[in-house]
């Protein structure tokens, strides 16, 4: 495994390769991002991870200066999993002037996590652009643990013809149920053992409405009830449309429940997805 730390050496070693594959991340890694390593050695030849915490899609008040940083182990990971080639650049490398162009997001970016962080999607899209035109990969591997982002760059990937496919990772949980994230390391022990409860409220919307319930506002004002009865403070639980993300009707099939909530002063975001049979229209009077 190679770790290269400038553009020039990068595209130098990876000028020759018949196909590579592009899981890009933030580092501290667990069994989340390893998955979709495991995914990436499918799609091609040549595996490239990218670690790199992006300070564009933080706001000021946010965890930039204390967000986990441990690129050794996270080097350790990526060897034993064989990855070929790992990207590690200073924030110099990516950002040598202030980064002024960025890309104008449609709706999609303004609602849900993109109403809680004002300006993280255009943060995450310009880099992940950025990353795109250095390694220049046929397939991108993102996880469906962040929902809204993978759909933002499914998006921009068509709309702005980028030559690549992106290919979607399950999200890997704990045995509670909990969402494995970088930002999990910030719970104390009585909030992890409380943790659950976000994926088990999403989850019991996911039930309810595979039962036939349809009142999705009061499925999501009942879990999010619950939720700040347990100490949460929630910012949205959602049932959406999965491909645009809007509010889900129902007429929709293909829904997704999102939940974003604090705990302990740590926030932590879920979702899951539903693919309910084509409902059948009622005959006519
Ligand atoms: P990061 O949070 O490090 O996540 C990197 C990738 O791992 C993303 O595609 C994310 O959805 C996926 N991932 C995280 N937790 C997961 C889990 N429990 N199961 C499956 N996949 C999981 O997302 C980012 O970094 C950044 O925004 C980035 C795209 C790198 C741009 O800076």
């Amino acid at each position: 495994m190679e770790v290269i730390t400038d553009i020039a050496s990068l595209r130098a070693r990876l000028q020759h390769e018949n196909s590579i594959a592009f899981v890009p991340t933030m580092g501290n890694l667990h069994a989340g991002h390893l998955s979709l390593v495991e995914i990436a050695h499918k799609q091609a030849d040549c595996v490239v991870v990218s670690v790199f915490i992006n300070r564009l899609q933080f706001s000021p008040h946010e965890d930039f200066d204390r967000y986990p940083r441990t690129p050794l182990d996270d080097c350790r990971l990526l060897e034993e999993k064989g990855v070929d080639v790992v990207f590690m650049p200073d924030e110099k490398i990516l950002y040598p002037v202030p980064q002024e162009f960025q890309l104008l997001l449609p709706y999609m970016a303004d609602t849900l996590e993109g109403a809680c962080r004002p300006g993280f999607f255009r943060g995450v899209a310009t880099v992940v652009l950025k990353l795109f035109n250095i390694v220049q990969p046929h397939v991108a591997v993102f996880g469906e643990k962040d929902y809204q982002q993978l759909q933002i760059i499914r998006g921009m990937v068509a709309q702005l013809n980028l030559p690549m496919q992106i290919v979607a990772g399950k999200i890997v949980r704990a045995g509670n149920g909990l969402a494995l994230s970088s930002r999990n390391s910030y719970l104390d022990a009585d909030a992890c053992r409380q943790a659950g409860e976000l994926s088990r409220q999403l989850k019991q919307i996911r039930d309810s409405i595979i039962s036939g319930e349809q009142n999705f506002p009061l499925l999501e004002q009942q879990a999010a009830e619950e939720l700040s009865s347990h100490g949460w403070v929630v910012d949205y639980v959602a049932v959406r449309q999965q491909d645009t993300l809007l509010p889900a009707t129902t007429s929709d099939s293909r829904l997704v429940i999102l939940g974003a909530a604090w705990l302990g002063g740590v926030r932590l975001i879920d979702n899951f997805l539903i693919t309910l049979p084509p409902s059948i229209p009622s005959p006519r009077p």
